[in-house]
């Protein structure tokens, strides 16, 4: 089978294409054929080492991940595909059921076949949604559950959310709105249309005003571009309102948030990351709560195209790879 294999930090260019071991199901392993994936914005940094927060922070990232060249050689977070095979001792799967899976940052999904163990996360997905859809809002919509679950956002309660084009902002804004909260969103004039059709309430253009400094208050305020720190920001939360701090910009960002009570952060270990939250958001689409949102598509032979377009910073929502 192939896989899109890392080789050495860098640009798109050094995704390449290799044929390796198709992997086979031990015992309580499900064996998938992968029908689509996402580029998502996780997959580009560690290809790039593109690390916000300065030099300390990337040597530590290469510390963790390979310091030359990533240890796992393999991208990709999130998959969709049908159930090839299963190993003993599996149940509640069977070849031909249609599935989403992630290993979560053990990566290494940006391959034909893959298998899951009762470790990583697994789900059916609803009768009547496309691969490219169910695998669409996993990213963002794990991170949106996972933040408003860490801050107990609550009906009524307004949320700003900055960067609300993206993969993550997107799912935000949908999610928070289908939680009763009342969403004002944040990105740039080309994307408001696209925002306002997903259920914001209020929509500002960051390239025509400054949110920071229109006067108005918010409960929550969700960071997803990293230009919207604590420090920034402090003067438009209420006086006992939350930070969500998705991505920081510098190390002392980072540094003042560990003794800040107000900003909100989280890490790859929070249990949202799981069955259950996968199958909650693919209940939502299919019930038509939240509707995937999806910039663009490639064949897997393009996914260096795909890492491409990831690396603008300017995808509205999910790049999706599909398997032929
Ligand atoms: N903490 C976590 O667990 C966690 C989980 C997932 C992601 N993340 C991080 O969260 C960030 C967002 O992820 P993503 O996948 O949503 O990225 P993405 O899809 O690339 O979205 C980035 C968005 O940022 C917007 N943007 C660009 N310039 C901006 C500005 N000056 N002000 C406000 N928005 C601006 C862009 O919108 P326009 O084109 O409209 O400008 C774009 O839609 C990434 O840095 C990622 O690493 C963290």
């Amino acid at each position: 089978m192939r896989a899109a294999v890392v080789d050495r930090y860098g640009p798109p260019e050094v995704v390449t294409l290799r044929e390796v071991p198709k992997p086979v199901p031990g015992e309580n392993e499900v064996l998938v054929r992968a029908r689509a994936t996402t580029v998502n914005s996780g997959d580009a940094r560690v290809r790039g080492i593109n690390v916000p927060g300065g030099p300390l922070f990337a040597f530590l990232m290469r510390l963790s991940l390979g310091f030359d060249r990533p240890k796992q050689p393999v991208g990709g977070f999130e998959m969709a595909g049908v159930v090839e095979a299963v190993g003993p001792g599996v149940s509640a799967f069977k070849p031909g059921d249609r599935v989403v899976g992630s290993h979560g940052f053990r990566f290494g999904l940006h391959q034909e076949y893959a298998t899951f163990s009762k470790d990583d996360v697994l789900a059916h997905i609803p009768d009547g949604l496309s691969d490219e859809d169910a695998v669409a809002v996993l990213f963002g919509g794990t991170t949106s559950v996972m933040f408003f679950r860490a801050c107990a956002l609550k009906a009524g309660e307004s949320i700003l959310i900055n960067g609300a084009s993206g993969s993550v902002g997107t799912m935000a804004v949908q999610i928070a709105k289908s939680m009763g909260a009342e969403v004002t969103a944040v990105c740039s004039a080309a994307n408001v249309v696209l925002v306002r059709s997903l259920g914001a309430d209020h929509v500002i253009a960051y390239d025509r005003e400054d949110f920071t400094r229109n006067g108005k208050r918010y409960d929550v305020i969700m960071d997803n571009h990293g230009n919207a720190p604590f420090s920034r920001v402090k003067g438009a939360l209420a006086p006992d309102g939350r930070h969500l701090m998705v991505i920081f910009d510098k190390l002392s960002t980072f540094v003042s948030a560990k003794w800040n009570k107000q900003v909100v952060e989280v890490n790859q270990d929070d249990d949202a990351w799981n069955s259950a939250t996968y199958a909650h958001l693919l209940d939502l689409v299919a019930r038509g709560v939240i509707r995937p949102v999806i910039d663009s598509s490639y064949d897997f032979e393009d996914i260096a195209e795909a890492h491409r377009r990831v690396d603008t910073g300017r995808k509205a929502g999910s790049v999706v790879v599909t398997f032929a």
